[in-house]
């Protein structure tokens, strides 16, 4: 499947959604239903598909490495909810700032942690809600069968913001791993959490995400994210930008077949306690335990908003 394509952009304007124009569709599977929008039925869609469906498989049981699939989260929704405005209400507080307090699904909570707060747009997220709430999910292939009817016009993202988003949501789903380690273990514990951890989360995200997705580094901890020569020079470079006080940009180069992007991962306060000073930021315990697992460990003496490394990116025309 051609993921550029078949991933959307969608500005979810007031003209598309209450456009003089929209048609109303009806078809059997909304019989004794109100009239569906098929406009704001595709705007959901795409809503969905760009901003939702990296970590929410569609299907009733789909790959469900990062997150429940869509229909388990919608069946939870509408389970508590008949009719559209309260299930309005409850998914948009959720989806606006996650918590373990608002949750319908402590479950998924519990397996998964808690979703991460992504900063949806309001109109993002109510597109998404009217979607779910008129889409009929009885078919185990609802999704492809809602593509063909819904997903008329389809503009098209740029390669880099498709790169991009890859990038964001696997850091997402990698942070809110590593605070829930932090959290449950401290600093030193959670050493060991990104040991193990962190190169398999980002291959699950790429599995999931059907893309090439890695983390290196000039300075590596674990000498398997050595920067290549390209990506090196990416760094070199970022660097002296971020000494002239520039912020350096996402680089995407179109090959024949696919597309390599580099997203700039910089460091923040949260990074230092494991890449800062080893005298003043990293506690005694946690450098024990980086030392004994990283020998080679060169991803120390870090300041804030320093260039730590790169996400690369590589997917498929
Ligand atoms: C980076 C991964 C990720 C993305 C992207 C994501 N989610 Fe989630 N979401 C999760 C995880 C993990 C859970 C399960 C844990 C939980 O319930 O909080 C979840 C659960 C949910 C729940 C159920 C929450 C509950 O516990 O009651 C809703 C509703 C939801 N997501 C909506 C959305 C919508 C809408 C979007 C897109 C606009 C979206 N999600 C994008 C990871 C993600
Ligand atoms: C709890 C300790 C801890 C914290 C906090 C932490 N890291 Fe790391 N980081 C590690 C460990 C351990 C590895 C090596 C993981 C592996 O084996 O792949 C690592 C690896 C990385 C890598 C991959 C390249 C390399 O050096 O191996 C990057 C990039 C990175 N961290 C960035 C960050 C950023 C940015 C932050 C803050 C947002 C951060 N880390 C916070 C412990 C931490």
């Amino acid at each position: 499947m051609n993921l550029i394509k078949t991933t959307a952009l969608i500005c979810v304007s007031a003209t598309l959604l209450f456009s003089a124009c929209s048609k109303q569709h009806n078809d059997s599977r909304n019989e004794g239903n109100t009239a569906v929008d098929s406009v704001q039925m595709n705007a959901g869609l795409l809503a969905f598909q760009k901003n939702c469906m990296s970590c929410h498989a569609t299907g009733p049981s789909g790959n469900t490495s990062v997150a429940p699939t869509i229909d388990q989260v919608a069946q939870s929704y509408l389970q508590d909810n008949s009719t559209y405005e309260s299930f309005l209400t409850d998914f948009t507080q959720f989806v606006g700032s996650p918590s373990t307090e608002k949750s319908k699904m402590p479950e998924s909570v519990k397996k998964y942690g808690i979703m991460p707060n992504m900063s949806y747009s309001a109109e993002v997220v109510d597109a998404v809600a009217y979607y779910l709430f008129h889409s009929d999910r009885s078919a185990s292939d609802w999704y492809a069968k809602d593509e063909a009817i819904y997903k008329t016009e389809v503009p098209q993202i740029s390669p880099a913001e498709y790169g991009k988003s890859l990038a964001l949501q696997t850091k997402a789903v990698l942070g809110k791993n590593l605070l829930n380690a932090i959290k449950t273990r401290g600093s030193h514990g959670a050493v060991d959490f990104c040991n193990l951890r962190a190169i398999n989360l980002t291959d699950s995200m790429s599995n999931h995400l059907r893309a090439r997705i890695k983390r290196v580094s000039d300075q590596p901890r674990n000498p398997r994210s050595q920067a290549s020569k390209d990506e090196l020079r990416y760094l070199t470079d970022g660097k002296e930008k971020i000494k002239n006080g520039i912020k350096p940009s996402p680089l995407v180069t179109e090959f024949d077949k696919h597309y390599v992007g580099y997203y700039p991962i910089l460091t923040n306060e949260m990074c230092l306690q494991c890449h800062g000073s080893t005298q003043s930021d990293i506690a005694a315990e946690t450098l024990k335990a980086i030392k004994s697992k990283y020998p080679e460990d060169k991803a120390i003496d870090y300041n804030s908003n320093e260039l730590r490394g790169i996400w690369v990116v590589q997917w498929e025309k």
